[in-house]
């Protein structure tokens, strides 16, 4: 069993069966040398782009305002010295550095992983006490913030707060974070973090759809994939004593005709297959503006190897793959090259029978030359 030095010396399986979605874990020094991936002009910049998903949170006197970006070097003049934060969401789509930060935690299924989120606090900045509904490593970047955490259950929130902020947070635990130092929380640990100089932090976050989100989804998708047969009949229809009145039998016989809806296994899978890899709605992909012809793709994929697309999404179950939302069924000779790929987001050469298939993704911008 391997051990990883940034899950403080546990070996993978000993930290998931010991903290993951069970407890808090600090590791001093988990990435040594990690000073951050960006400036705090390059995460300004980030979040004047339209495609990414910023965030500013104020704070004065106990009280919080959030503001959506993008925003604009005017917005960023603007702010005072202390007391806010910035935060940009899915920095993996916009830096190779972010996903490859991402692939250290390939220990969590790919589908449960959602996204690179970095902040940028001046002194004093910190989004309140508050609790994410989903596991969370927090790594420091530049500066030093300071982090309260506390296992209480009363998650009660201060009503009507732009964000959710808990009404009454007892910290149970302090740590001042430096560079490189990492925090593991499960969801709904409560926690507060406060920069303590100019700071910035690396939020590893994994998604855990709700039940409700889960099943409304899922029976989206049936009503797209079901072709039942058959209609409604009445043959032995008697007049109604209230015409407006909806009988029993046809709510009988609609129960019936619901009841006759099925799924197996095999439909969820793809269901999570299609759901999980489609990319969030601000994503947008860059096809190449002159793009190679196949003869010329294989020439160079062939020397220099292929990868993911940074925004690109892709997953498999039982060597069906799925691509940004989209199901490909592959030939068994492409199985194991589209597994590599899926599993690792590159691809070393060669590519035989799969070439055909990378040459369209790399026209629609889902893949591109290594
Ligand atoms: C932050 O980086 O300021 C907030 C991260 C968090 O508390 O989830
Ligand atoms: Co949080």
């Amino acid at each position: 069993m391997a051990r990883r030095a940034f899950l403080g010396g546990l070996s993978e399986a000993e930290f998931l069966g010991e903290y993951w979605q069970k407890k808090p874990l600090l590791v001093r020094g988990a990435f040594p040398g990690f000073r951050g991936l960006l400036s705090p002009d390059e995460l300004a910049g980030l979040a004047c782009e339209e495609r990414a998903q910023s965030r500013i949170v104020r704070h004065r006197r106990g009280k919080y305002t959030l503001e959506g970006g993008p925003f604009t070097e005017e917005s960023f003049a603007a702010l005072p010295e202390r007391g806010w934060t910035l935060l940009v969401q899915g920095v993996n789509h916009f830096l190779r550095e972010g996903e490859e930060l991402l692939q250290q935690f390939r220990f969590v299924p790919h589908a449960r992983l959602d996204d690179l989120m970095v902040s940028y606090a001046p002194p004093g900045g910190g989004v309140g006490p508050h609790f994410d509904s989903y596991d969370v490593f927090l790594l420091q970047g530049m500066g030093h913030r300071r982090w309260e955490i506390s296992a209480q259950t009363d998650m009660e929130l201060v009503p009507g707060a732009p964000l959710k902020i808990l009404e009454d947070f007892r910290p149970e635990e302090r740590w001042d974070l430096g560079p490189g130092d990492l925090l593991y929380l499960p969801p709904r640990y409560a926690h507060h973090g406060v920069a303590l100089d100019e700071c910035m932090t690396y939020s590893v976050g994994f998604r855990a759809p709700s039940a409700e989100e889960l099943t409304q989804r899922f029976l989206g998708w049936l009503g797209e994939h079901l072709r039942p047969e058959g209609m409604y009949e009445d043959p032995g229809l008697r007049p109604p004593k209230h015409p407006a009145e909806i009988g029993e039998d046809m709510v009988g016989q609609v129960s019936a005709m619901l009841a006759q809806v099925r799924w197996d296994p095999a439909m969820v899978g793809r269901f999570l297959g299609e759901y999980l890899s489609d990319p969030k709605p601000h994503i947008s992909f860059d096809p190449p503006r002159r793009p190679l012809g196949l003869e010329a793709f294989s020439r160079r994929a062939e020397a220099r190897g292929v990868r993911l697309a940074l925004p690109s999404l892709m997953l498999s179950r039982r060597g069906v793959f799925f691509l940004n939302g989209e199901e490909v069924r592959a030939s068994k000779a492409e199985r194991p090259l589209l597994q590599r790929l899926a599993d690792d987001r590159r691809l070393a050469p060669p590519f035989g029978p799969a070439l055909p298939r990378l040459h369209a993704w790399y026209q629609a911008g889902w893949v591109e030359l290594g």
